[in-house]
């Protein structure tokens, strides 16, 4: 007997062909003029994601699937203390509490995996990627999501590092002075270790407001086949409302992949993506046969279209925040670009891995 598994596992395989072959005429004109041809791979990120592409590259090499490469680039950051805008030692929400968001998707089965909100775990793209292989859903949040994270075996542990936790505290101190808590200069003594991080403003973290610093690791690949995959993963904004859900989850805003076109994703403000479908757009704008550095600049110029309120916009009526889309194609062409001039982003492609500059919509004062 055949039951609705088994049918997963069979549309997950030989069926997505077959499905295509029966397409009326006038929907296959949604499937772009790509010839299937040997391409070179090639994998872009964010500027925080150099040893991810690396590592994403080598892994494909080594007979991973384009899936499988991307996670595992990813999963370096995660990892990483040191950076907090992502996983282990990402900054906490308004509550000290580090909640992570993830999603992801591959190209060649057409699955996808989300997970928001998730608590005690510094991978979340590896429970994104349980979602996708062993549930019938795509995006699990909250509670929900850690239940599902322990009952598949990932380790529950906490997040928050010394020095995030010192960030947070500072942060609430500053809040108000019509509160209890004071900063340690108002104490009289001064912790002596909080600062900034040195990369805040020189491209490789954003910021939501002026002075929140937002970060998040995006990562696209194609294969020689071209295969494609993409995966985003966050702590999101930092000191967020709790429950607060940016783009990274989102899937066709944080990140979007259709193998039969390319690959996208997104950094930075997550509202702004999230009321553009930004991911979508890009790949969208690349069927059309837009080169995906165009098709970034597309996608933003629809997100300063509808940025009206006063309070996001500087006094010439710009975006007072930043967002960038990185993008590939099945041809193994890629680029990346952002609404300020400045930022770069992360690719790996021959052998070499290295930074590029973003294309950008307006040029920083
Ligand atoms: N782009 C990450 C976020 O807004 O949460």
């Amino acid at each position: 007997m055949s039951t609705r598994r088994d049918f997963i596992r069979t549309s997950a395989g030989a069926g997505v062909g077959a499905a295509l072959g029966a397409l009326p005429k006038q929907l296959e004109a949604g499937v772009p003029n790509i010839i299937s041809r040997r391409v070179t791979p090639v994998c872009v990120a964010s500027g925080n994601g150099l040893g991810a592409v690396s590592r994403a590259i080598e892994e494909l090499a080594n007979g991973a699937s384009t899936i499988e490469a991307v996670v595992r680039g990813v999963n370096l950051v995660e990892e990483d203390p040191n950076d907090s805008s992502v996983g282990y030692g990402g900054l906490p929400n308004e509550h000290g509490v580090v909640q992570l968001d993830s999603s992801l998707m591959h190209g060649p089965t057409r699955g996808a995996g989300a997970v928001a909100a998730l608590e005690g775990f510094k991978r979340p793209s590896l429970v994104a990627l349980d979602v996708m292989r062993y549930t019938d859903h795509h995006l699990l949040v909250g509670e929900g999501a850690q239940r599902f994270a322990l009952s598949m075996g990932h380790q529950l542990e906490d997040l928050l590092t010394e020095s995030s936790r010192e960030r947070w505290i500072e942060w609430r101190a500053q809040l108000s002075d019509r509160d209890d808590y004071l900063s340690p200069e108002d104490s009289g003594e001064r912790i002596g270790r909080f600062q900034e991080p040195e990369e805040f403003g020189d491209g490789l973290l954003d910021s939501h407001d002026g002075y929140r610093p937002q970060g998040t690791i995006n990562c696209d690949i194609v294969d020689s086949d071209g295969d494609l995959s993409s995966v985003t993963t966050t702590s999101g904004l930092s000191y967020k409302i709790p429950g607060r859900v940016g783009d990274s989850p989102i899937i066709g805003a944080g990140q979007y992949c259709d193998n039969d076109v390319g690959a996208a994703g997104s950094t930075g403000r997550g509202e702004a993506v999230i009321k553009t479908c930004g991911s979508y757009t890009v790949v969208e704008m690349m069927r059309n046969g837009m080169h995906p550095t165009d098709a970034c600049i597309e996608a933003l110029r629809r997100i300063v279209h509808v940025t009206v309120e006063d309070r996001l916009r500087d006094e010439n009526g710009r975006p007072n925040f930043n967002v960038n889309y990185y993008a590939v194609n099945k041809n193994g062409d890629w680029g990346g670009a952002a609404i300020w001039s400045g930022a770069q982003f992360a690719v790996s492609v021959n052998g070499d891995s290295r930074h590029e500059d973003s294309a950008y919509l307006f040029e920083r004062g």
